[in-house]
This record gives C-alpha cells, structure tokens and sequence, in this order.
C-alpha cells in the first residue's frame, strides 16, 4: 500500500485483511514521507514499512522506480494506494499494468487533483462521492471499478464533507480490494467487470 497521510483507509484495509476470506494480505505499506501516522497504523499492524523520500530524487521517474522497487522487493504482486498524493510516471504502469488501484474523493471524472473536496463545494455540487479506479498514465483517469455517492449539504464545509466521504471510502475500498485480491475483476478497455458478489 501506499501512503501519505493520515491512513484511515489503509487502516480499514487492515482491519478487513484480518478476515481469512479477504483474498490478499498487506506486505508492505510505502510512504514518500516520513513521520506521518499511515507508518505509525502500519507498525502498529506489524506490516514492514519503507519511506521513498519524494524529495531525494532527482525527476518523477527514478522516484516512481524507487517506489515500484520497494514494493516488488517486498513481494507485492499490486499496489493499492491510499491518500498517495504522488504522481507516478509511467514506468509504474509498465511494472504493474492493471494492478494499480486508487481511491479518489470525488465522482471521477468530476474533480480530479488534490482538492477535490474543495473543488466539489466551490463548485456547488449536491452530490459527490468516492472513486475507486485502476491507474493508467493519466491523473484521476484509469478505468473505474466502483463508485459511491455521498449527498452534500447546505452547510458543509470541506471537513464536515471529506469526513462523509471518509465514511464511504471506508467500507467501499476493502470490498473493491477484496474483490481485486480475489481475482474477481475483470477490465476490458475502460469497464471493468465485476464476477461474483459485490
Ligand atoms: C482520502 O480521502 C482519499 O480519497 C484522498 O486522500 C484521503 C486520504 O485519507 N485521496 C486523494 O485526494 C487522491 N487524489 P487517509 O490518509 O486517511 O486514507
């Protein structure tokens, strides 16, 4: 997994790895920073943690090589990133094909970047959501495995909705993963097909 931040999603994730159906297990949890909580929620967990530095390279591509390394080193077949507010080059794509997934707090392709809370109220949607989506070469854009709404509300603000979000990024993406982990995802051009339950 790969992280930035907070880590509420790869917690969810290794609550819902403890289960013996989930269908994969978490090898190593990546950071491009260090001292934020997602490495203090793995350790906790016992999962091996590694920080690849985003300022320590010189351009996108050896970082996104770093990062790939990393990860193959520890054995991962796939990555699955959580709040990784890095953009990574092709390359990874290459290493990896269809075996990136990414969670986004928005209604892709409404939104994408950043600041698609923020963006979502600026912009006075009522209804935004979450995106789950295999990564290609673009931003934001990969094919889209599920996605969830969530209602906005006359007087949120961008806490009081990310914090909604959160709530449905939290049960949708360990089902997505499971279902991934499982081989139950199958992607012809941009659909992705779900086999089995949801
Ligand atoms: C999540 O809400 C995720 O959707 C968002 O960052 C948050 C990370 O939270 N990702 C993006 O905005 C990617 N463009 P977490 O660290 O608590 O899981």
């Amino acid at each position: 997994m790969l992280v930035s931040g907070s880590g509420s999603n790869l917690q969810a994730l290794i609550d819902a790895a403890e289960d013996p159906g989930f269908g994969g297990r978490i090898v190593v949890v990546v950071s491009d920073r260090a001292s934020v909580r997602a490495l203090d929620r793995a350790e906790a967990a016992g999962i091996p943690t590694r920080v690849v530095e985003w300022s320590a390279f010189a351009d996108r591509d050896s970082f996104t090589r770093a990062v790939c390394d990393a990860v193959a080193d520890a054995g991962a077949e796939a990555m699955v990133l959580a709040g990784f507010m890095r953009i990574l080059a092709p390359v990874a794509i290459e290493r990896f094909p269809e075996r990136i997934i990414n969670i986004h707090p928005a209604l892709l392709p409404a939104f994408p970047g950043a600041h698609a809370v923020r963006q979502a109220l600026a912009h006075g949607v009522k209804l935004t959501g979450v995106t789950v989506h295999f990564v290609d070469e673009q931003v934001d854009h990969g094919p889209i495995i599920a996605q969830e709404p969530v209602r906005v509300f006359p007087d949120d603000d961008e806490a009081s909705l990310h914090a909604r979000i959160q709530q449905v990024e939290h049960d949708l993406y360990p089902k997505v993963v499971s279902a991934f982990a499982q081989g139950r995802l199958r992607v012809a051009g941009r659909i992705v097909y779900w086999e089995g339950p949801r």
